[in-house]
């Protein structure tokens, strides 16, 4: 029984591997090598005149023109600035999404290039530079670059390519939405539905040259939570007069510690609990009525995001209790876990190696920062992956983090990124 079944494996898995014609492989990867200069320069442009979430304006009108002038189907406005192009082979086939994020930054860049950005804005009401300092400059430039190139070879293609330019994916300013929660809220997956999303997000601290991923859990799911400790006020010398809410927090941040060192299961997935903020108390001696405190949750599998939510919920309640107070607990989901579609990472592999060489692609740890790229992944498989950008003679513990002033790429990663966006949607079209 067992043996019959490997065979009907093996058998359906060889009737999966249709590929892409080496031709027209060699052909899109010679096209991206020509069309490099122009990906800089675009990156170049984007760079020096950067624009904060959603205040993308003059980025989705340089976009929106560059896929206007390829022919395609543009749809602009999406989400406040978001940019859609739809290029239609009129052969059936797949609908393949491909995402670049647009917004920059409140840095102000310390490095000094000729296209350094001088923008500056006002951002939750202080004046501050604008930069884009985590590369998405990179993302768009690559994204108009792979809607030229398939479009050039529409003749090849079959199915459907959607160009997802998406603005605030850093987070809205307070009070706005925007983001791929709400690109995904406006339809940009529907009318045609994708079977599958791609994207890709450069790195400042990987060598250029290499690409990395990992399948399920990449990017961690990012919840914010608050609790409020009630107990009671009185003198700070008669403290059983009191239910110290003080004494109680301190019990619930220990409590809380516990929930990822004692009753999580470590070896499936890794978790995050801290606690950012405290505050109580006004002054040296008195015990106050109330404590509150707030932090962050990151996970990176939906099962453990859910029994630890539950599981702070109930270690704060109980010691709060057991003391005579009472604790109110708010958690926030704010982004999902970017999970990688497991049989997608695993199809698309081949598809990067071909991109930057067998021995270039690395599958990784995740990594306990959040991405909204996860928000379309909730609605369809989807793969995110990492191109590395840092010079090759650099430590990665010492070169600027990404978000800093001083954060650069080495622009040879983009080529790299470029083909890996044209691998993989080639390799997704002629495997179906
Ligand atoms: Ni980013």
């Amino acid at each position: 029984m067992r043996y019959a079944i490997v065979a009907v494996l093996l058998i359906s898995n060889l009737s999966l591997h249709a590929q892409t014609p080496t031709k027209l492989q060699t052909k899109i990867d010679q096209q991206a090598t020509s069309l490099e200069p122009k990906v800089i320069e675009w990156r170049r442009h984007f760079h020096q005149y950067p624009e904060l979430s959603n205040r993308e304006v003059k980025t989705a009108q340089k976009v929106a023109d560059h896929l206007k002038s390829l022919g395609l189907e543009v749809q602009t406005g999406i989400a406040h600035t978001g940019v859609v192009g739809v290029l239609r082979t009129g052969k059936p086939g797949p609908v393949i999404a491909l995402r670049a994020d647009m917004d920059a930054l409140p840095v102000t860049e310390r490095n000094s290039l000729p296209f350094a950005s001088k923008e500056t804005a006002v951002f939750n009401g202080q004046e501050t530079g604008v930069m884009h300092a985590c590369g998405h400059d990179t993302h768009v430039a690559i994204l108009m670059a792979t809607a030229e190139i398939l479009t050039k070879n529409r003749a090849d293609l079959k199915g459907t390519i959607k160009f997802i330019f998406q603005p605030a994916e850093e987070g809205a300013p307070a009070g706005e939405e925007g983001g791929a929660e709400l690109m995904v809220r406006q339809g940009v997956l529907e009318n045609p539905k994708p079977d599958v999303i791609f994207g890709m997000h450069i790195s400042s601290i990987t060598p250029v040259g290499l690409i990395t991923y990992r399948p399920a859990g990449t990017m961690a799911a990012s919840d914010w939570f608050s609790i409020k400790v009630k107990g009671r006020q009185s003198h700070g010398a008669y403290p059983w007069m009191s239910v110290d809410p003080i004494v109680v927090s301190a019990q619930i941040i220990t409590g809380l510690q516990t929930i990822v060192s004692r009753q999580t299961e470590l070896t499936k997935e890794a978790a995050v609990i801290t606690v950012g903020r405290i505050q109580a108390g006004i002054r040296e001696n008195i015990i106050p009525e109330e404590a509150f405190m707030a932090g962050t949750i990151r996970t990176l599998d939906e099962d453990m995001q859910e029994k630890i939510h539950e599981k702070m919920r109930l270690t704060a309640t109980k010691i709060a209790e057991s003391a005579g107070a009472t604790a109110e607990v708010n958690i926030e989901k704010r982004t999902p876990v970017t999970y990688n579609d497991p049989a997608l990472t695993e199809k698309m592999v081949n598809s990067l190696q071909r991109a930057a060489g067998s021995d270039k692609v690395i599958r990784v740890n995740a990594v306990t920062g959040a991405e909204d790229f996860a928000f379309y992944q909730k609605k369809i498989p989807g793969f995110f992956f990492f191109v590395g950008a840092m010079p090759p003679d650099q430590d990665p513990g010492k070169v600027p983090a990404h978000h800093t002033p001083n954060f650069m790429i080495d622009e040879r990663g983009m080529l790299t990124g470029l083909k890996a966006m044209l691998n993989v949607t080639l390799d997704y079209i002629y495997a179906k």
